[in-house]
This record gives structure tokens, sequence and C-alpha cells, in this order.
């Protein structure tokens, strides 16, 4: 059995009601509106959160969810869409999920009035209900997310970076939602609980592999649903190139930081930078660090008795790191 569909059998219920869940959340009356969730429906990613959220929550709860893990299960992947939406706009990005963006189709002003419009229906959904415990766990991850995106581009205009700030720049944009699954997911079955604040830090540990793993894609040449060598150009500076940086000589550096402040748009010198960068060995300390961060999670989890939602979960933190796309 293919790894996915080893992850998802002992929720695999649960997301099927999920699916519907989540596709009934985003309607509205606005007939521009549902032509493009339409769309977005049925392009799906992973969706790698709800599974967070479901195997957290059955894991501490005797294999038991409630509707509070649907809820929040469709608020993650209501705001994970929303901030994919706008992240195409910020990053003039065309492609995702093997498709169009809803950038490149309906063009900027649309795809920022629907990213707002995913993000209310997400909070509006935990209002409604009074999952009020809930809704902290999902507003801090928001917050959290705007200021890792803006904290990217300050840092890129500078071109100051350093290892720890690329650490706190994917904490916030990226393992702060995924922090968010695993608290939520915890939450709602365990209310104020200690197991609340372990499981927000596991999903942390994996949202920090999750991102460097999808920077060193961008690095790559092979088929992910969105393009690639778009991060240079995008004066994004991850792990592999900061490495390097940091241990280049000063003419390199010199050349490394005048190619990605003032020649980021020429395609053959970003090719340059990339082939530059896998010489310096920065994928191979790239992937040594995404490693450490599984470690660390797996070991969060050891401290769980055994169960199938745990073995899930354990196969989860290891699809995080070997995934295809
Ligand atoms: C993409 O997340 C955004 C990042 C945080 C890198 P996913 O890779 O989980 O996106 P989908 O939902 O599967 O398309
Ligand atoms: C991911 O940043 C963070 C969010 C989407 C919030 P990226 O810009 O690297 O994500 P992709 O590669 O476009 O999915
Ligand atoms: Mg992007
Ligand atoms: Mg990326």
């Amino acid at each position: 059995m293919k790894v996915v569909a080893q992850i998802r059998e002992p929720i695999d219920r649960e997301m099927e009601l999920f699916e519907a869940k989540f596709r009934d959340s985003m309607s509205s009356k606005v007939a521009l509106l549902n032509r493009i969730t339409y769309y977005i429906v049925n392009r799906k990613g992973k969706q790698m959160r709800p599974m967070f959220v479901f195997l957290t929550a059955k894991l501490l709860n005797n294999g038991e969810v409630n509707e509070r893990t649907y809820r929040g299960a469709s608020v993650i992947e209501l705001i994970h869409t929303a901030t994919l939406v706008h992240d195409d706009v910020v990053d003039e990005s065309t492609k995702r999920r093997g498709f169009f963006s809803i950038n490149a189709l309906w063009k900027n002003k649309i795809a920022v009035l629907v990213g707002d419009y995913l993000l209310s229906k997400g909070l509006l959904l935990s209002i409604d209900h009074g999952d009020f415990d809930l809704l902290r766990i999902i507003s801090v991850a928001v917050r959290e997310m705007s200021e890792g995106e803006l904290l990217q581009i300050e840092k890129a205009r500078r071109l100051d970076i350093t290892e720890e700030v690329y650490y706190e720049i994917i904490r916030q944009k990226t393992a702060t939602l995924i922090a968010a699954c695993c608290g939520l997911g915890a939450s709602s079955v365990k209310p104020d609980t200690p197991d609340v604040e372990t499981f927000r830090r596991f999903g942390e540990l994996c949202g920090m592999a999750f991102q460097i793993k999808d920077d060193l894609f961008d690095y790559g040449s092979a088929q992910i649903g969105k393009p690639t060598g778009i991060d240079i150009k995008e004066q994004k500076m991850t792990l592999p190139l900061i490495h390097v940086l940091n241990k280049c000589s000063k003419e390199e550096k010199k050349w490394l930081i005048n190619s990605v402040k003032n020649h980021n748009k020429d395609k053959k010198r970003v090719k340059e930078v990339i082939a530059f960068v896998k010489q310096g060995g920065g994928l191979e300390y790239a992937v040594q660090k995404m490693l450490a961060f599984k470690e660390e999670a797996l070991e969060l989890l050891g401290t769980y008795p055994r169960s199938d939602y745990k073995a899930a979960l354990e196969l989860m933190v290891n699809y995080v790191v070997d995934r295809k796309k």
C-alpha cells in the first residue's frame, strides 16, 4: 500500500466526511465566488493539515473525534487555502497544485478578495459554534503567518539574513499552522490539558521540516505542481543559500548578494547561483537540518503509548521529509 493510503487508513471515514463539510463551508450567494471556490475544491492539495488534526485527536481520545474536531479541520484547511491564494499573488506565481493559480486566471484583485473571503469563512465557522479555544489557536497562527511573510520580505530587502532568522521566518509562515493543526486536534478532544502544548510543539517541529523540504524542492526540477527555481527570483533566501553564503569567500559572497539583489530576474545568472549553492553543499546541509527537526518530532511522539494513530503519525512525519510533492 502507498504510504499516503497507509497514513489515511485509520482516518479514512473522517477524511471523507471532512471533504463534504469543507466543500459546504465555502458556499456563498455570489456566483463569481462560487465559481472560484468550485475551481479550488476540485484541485485539492495533499490535505496534510486536516490529517494532522484527525490523527492527533484520535491518538489522544481512544480513536474518537467530535464535531469540534471536524470544524477545526475545516477552519485550518480554509485558512491554508486562503494563504496559498494570497501567497501566489505575493510571489507572482502562476501555478498551484498542477493548475493555474487564482491570480493567473482571475487576476490579483479577485485573488486578494477571495483569500479574505476564505479567511473570514474560516474564522466564522469557529465563532458561530462558540469554539473559542480553537479560535484562539487559529488566530495566533493567522497573525504569525502574516508576520512571517512580512519578515521574509523585510530580510530579503536587506539581504542580511542569518540561519536563525530563516528559522524564525519558516516557523512563523509555515510551522505555526501545522502547530495549530496538532494543538487544535488535541484541544478539540482534551481541552486544557498539557497534551495541547505537547502536540502544538510536535506540529511545529513537523512544520519546520516541512518548509525546509519545500525550499529544497525549489532547487530541484521535479514536477511538484507549482513552479520551481522561483525563490531566488523572488529574493527569497532559503537555507541552502544561507549556508553557502556563510561559508564562502568574501568575493563569492559579494557576487552572490549582488546576484540576488540586482540580477534576480536574469535566468542565466539565477542558474549560476543555483549551481554554486549545489556545489557548496547547500542542499546536503539543509537536508541534515530537516532530518534533525524530524527526529525531534519523533522523540516527542515517542512518549505516547502505541496505537494505530501513533503509527500513522510516525509515517506522516517521515512523509513530510520523503514526499515527492
Ligand atoms: C504549501 O503547502 C505551502 C507551504 C507551506 C510550503 P502544501 O504543500 O501542504 O500545499 P497543498 O495543500 O498540498 O497544495
Ligand atoms: C509558504 O511559502 C508559506 C505560505 C504559503 C504561507 P512558499 O512561497 O515557499 O510556498 P509555496 O512554495 O508557494 O507553496
Ligand atoms: Mg509561494
Ligand atoms: Mg516554496
